[in-house]
């Protein structure tokens, strides 16, 4: 069992190499936080330039979600016929055509064609990223590993916000949408660099070159023995994705566990203020376009900062009292900004108060739902369906994802604004309850172990035990 791993002094070199191929895939990160943030900032002058409705500009916003659950729905037998490193080499590909063709988009159309491609390369990179890092990372840092994935998209969404902010000045929105194209050269030179995943390889049969691959990251030969034992233990179930799915109902059990966590993380309520963070600084009573644009980019960079408490917390404290605490935390920073915005926020110690709630939330979020889910989404599947269950749950992701930023604006006029926000607190008390009851603790446990547990139908909550 690789749980006595130990790490032996004078063996740094392979740590440095595992880190570098973990940033690199985590690169992908940071692209799906840059498309992310940048349509916030870019969207009032596109409107003005194209003279678009307001429907359109929902379009605008919304066709790169509905790429990105296209994305993650191809990803899964992408992931599976060609392997990880060329599936994120797809990924990069369209990248970089999407930034371009956005950049130059001579009308809505074109920009729409522009922004459904860079949704999927979103949906690949968010599907491939945390799958190929879970695979990668030795299990004692794995978690912080997935969550450095998060920290590059919160930097990526920070970094469009900035860009935004400095480019509105001149009110260049092809600026803002072209410089993406930099960080996305990067990933695409990067990748060509990444090893294949050891555990793909011996899944496709190719021992050998799994086990050269784990020679390069861990710190013996022995440890990369030991790994490539496990990994071909846990190849003898013989079925796979949908196949699986029908007949297992321990595998059912993890693919409904994955769409539950994604959607819970989508409606702790985050998108509505990454999507909409300028206009709920204008209810909080910031009335100038700069202080709801400097305010937007105070969101993004706690939004950063906070992830560095989940990349320090995962696997020490775990997953699971990290999860309640955010989800409590979250709960009273929508709760008491509902209660504020019932009040009316008139005064100036209102104003910075009900802010300071909002940032609260951020700081829930960001230090646990945010990086947490992910973590998890790629820690409870079986090897031989997580391909299936991965797709299933990023693409749920997305989904919910477009749901939670396609219905806030209706919510603001149709049930008002305090309302609005105390049913996101109420959702995440909830959340504090399913997180008690069903969510499992996967710290410092091999992901070959959870996956006997799960196959041996212990209770979900204990699979990590
Ligand atoms: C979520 C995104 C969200 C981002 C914010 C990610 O984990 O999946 O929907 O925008 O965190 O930091």
């Amino acid at each position: 069992m690789s749980n006595s791993t130990s790490y032996k002094a004078g063996k740094r070199s392979n740590k440095s190499v595992t880190f570098f191929v973990c940033f690199l895939a985590a690169l992908a990160g940071l692209l799906f936080g840059l498309d992310i943030g940048v349509i916030a900032g870019a969207l009032p002058f596109i409107s003005h330039d194209f003279q678009i409705t307001s429907h359109q500009q929902e379009w605008v916003v919304s066709s790169m979600m509905f790429g990105a659950a296209v994305g993650a729905v191809g990803s899964g037998w992408m992931n599976f016929r060609i392997g990880r490193k060329y599936s994120l080499m797809i990924g990069a590909v369209l990248f970089v055509v999407g930034s371009l063709c956005s950049a130059f988009a001579p009308d809505t159309q074109i920009l729409l064609i522009a922004r459904v491609l860079l949704g999927l390369a979103v949906g690949i990179a968010s599907y491939t990223a945390p799958v190929y890092l879970s695979e990668i990372a030795p299990e004692k840092i794995r978690g912080s590993m997935i969550s450095m994935y998060q920290l590059m998209i919160t930097i990526g969404i920070l970094a469009a916000y900035l860009s935004d902010t400095g480019f509105s000045y001149s009110g260049s929105w092809r600026w803002m949408l072209g410089v993406i194209t930099i960080p996305a050269l990067l990933l695409l030179v990067g990748v060509f660099f990444l090893p294949d995943s050891p555990r793909w390889l011996a899944a496709r049969g190719n021992d050998d070159k799994a086990r050269r691959v784990l020679e390069k990251l861990r710190d013996s030969s022995e440890q990369a023995r030991n790994e490539l034992n496990e990994i071909r233990e846990s190849l003898k179930i013989k079925q796979s994705g949908w196949g699986l799915f029908t007949n297992n109902k321990n595998f059912r059990r993890a693919v409904y566990l994955g769409i539950l966590l994604q959607v819970m993380q989508q409606f702790t309520g985050m998108n509505v203020i990454m999507y909409y963070a300028p206009k709920i600084f204008g209810l909080a009573g910031f009335a100038s376009t700069s202080e709801q644009m400097w305010g937007t980019v105070i969101v993004g960079l706690v939004n950063v900062l906070a992830t560095f408490i989940a990349i320090g917390l995962v696997d020490r404290w775990g997953r699971k009292p990290t999860l309640k605490l955010g989800f409590l935390v979250m709960a009273i920073g929508m709760g008491v900004l509902g209660t504020m915005m019932h009040i009316g926020v008139e005064s100036t110690v209102a104003k910075y108060f009900s802010i300071a709630m909002l940032l609260m939330f951020i700081i829930g979020f960001a230090m646990s739902a945010g990086p947490l889910i992910w973590v998890l989404c790629s820690e409870i599947q079986p090897l031989k369906g997580r391909d299936f269950g991965i797709t299933v749950s990023t693409a749920t992701n997305w989904i919910a994802n477009m749901i939670v930023g396609a219905t806030f604006l209706t919510m603001l006029d149709s049930l008002g604004n305090a309302n609005t926000f105390w049913v996101y607190a109420g959702l995440n008390v909830v959340f504090i309850f399913i997180t008690i009851a069903l969510i499992p603790e996967t710290k410092n446990v091999s992901l070959e172990h959870i996956e006997r547990n799960l196959m041996n139908g212990k209770a979900l909550k204990n699979i990590g035990e």
